[in-house]
């Protein structure tokens, strides 16, 4: 594993991601991007792993963007290069089989915000500053972020944080529903693990089709999420974990879910 991106099993069925490169506010190099998808290669095919908590190192930030460093010398190549390599993790990210969950201290900021963007729930410390500021640069986002804040808060709030470069509190990224959780710096780890055993009491079929479901159906026309969504039902109340939730319910036992 690399040394900017660090992976740890804190306790059974719980990996953390951590980006770790505190002293450039953990932003987004070429390295990175690559150990990250080898990162998600091992979290993706280890069993133990059913939740996945992504964090910054230090405590100044999430992550700051991309590496501005990197983008200098106008070499167009490799700009759009780094580029689709940053999409197509975002897009992975987005479509992991397990939950995501992004505890954010600190800036997390153009790159940085679009990764926590493509998790499934996200908590945030009262230092957390989210924006997409990258139209101080003269550019615009690239790895998703104008697209997928707007399916969370809408068109008007996307644009005001846009157009006018707005770094976002944790307060107000909680008021608008963004994040899950709001709590002092010292509690980001504590309360997304709080999140996390939560999610592993819910069968790991479950977790995987609600997921999609969520995903799907933001994009898709509501006839067809609906269909989308009883067709997940059926095939749950036909496994084995549908089977046995039930029972261990009327047994009034707790279900040994078995992910099958
Ligand atoms: N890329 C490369 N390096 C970055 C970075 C980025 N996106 N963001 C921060 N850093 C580096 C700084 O260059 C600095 O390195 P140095 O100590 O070797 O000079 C270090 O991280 C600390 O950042 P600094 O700017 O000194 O901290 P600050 O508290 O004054 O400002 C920010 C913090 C986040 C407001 C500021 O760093 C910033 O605006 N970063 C860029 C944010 C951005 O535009 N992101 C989108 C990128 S497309």
């Amino acid at each position: 594993m690399s040394s900017t991106i660090l992976l740890e099993n804190p306790e059974a069925g719980i990996a953390v991601l951590t980006l770790n490169r505190p002293d450039k506010l953990n932003a987004l190099s070429w390295e990175m991007l690559n150990a990250f998808q080898a990162a998600l290669d091992t979290a993706e095919s280890n069993a133990d792993v059913r939740v996945l908590i992504l964090r910054g190192a230090g405590d100044r930030a999430f992550a700051a963007g991309a590496d501005i460093a990197g983008y200098e010398g106008r070499r167009e190549r490799e700009f759009m290069d780094f580029q689709f390599a940053g999409r197509r993790l975002n897009d992975r990210l987005e479509a992991f089989p397990k939950p995501t969950i992004a505890a954010v201290n600190g800036f997390a900021l153009g790159g940085g915000f679009e990764i926590v963007l493509c998790c499934d729930l996200i908590v945030v410390a009262t230092t957390a500053r989210l924006g997409l500021p990258e139209g101080l640069l003269g550019l615009s986002p690239g790895g998703g972020g104008t697209q997928r804040l707007m399916r969370s808060l809408g068109r008007h709030a996307t644009a005001e944080l846009l157009l006018t470069a707005w770094r976002m509190k944790g307060e107000r990224a909680y008021q608008l529903g963004l994040a899950a959780a709001l709590c002092e710096p010292e509690e980001l780890m504590s309360t997304a693990l709080e999140k996390a055993r939560a999610m592993l009491k819910v069968a790991p079929k479950a977790l995987t089709e609600m997921k999609r479901l969520v995903r799907l159906g933001a994009d898709a026309a509501l006839p067809t999420a609906l269909a989308f969504e009883q067709e997940v039902l059926f095939r749950l109340y036909c496994s084995e974990d549908g089977q046995e939730g039930i029972d261990a319910f009327l047994e009034k036992r707790s279900p040994q879910f078995k992910g099958a």
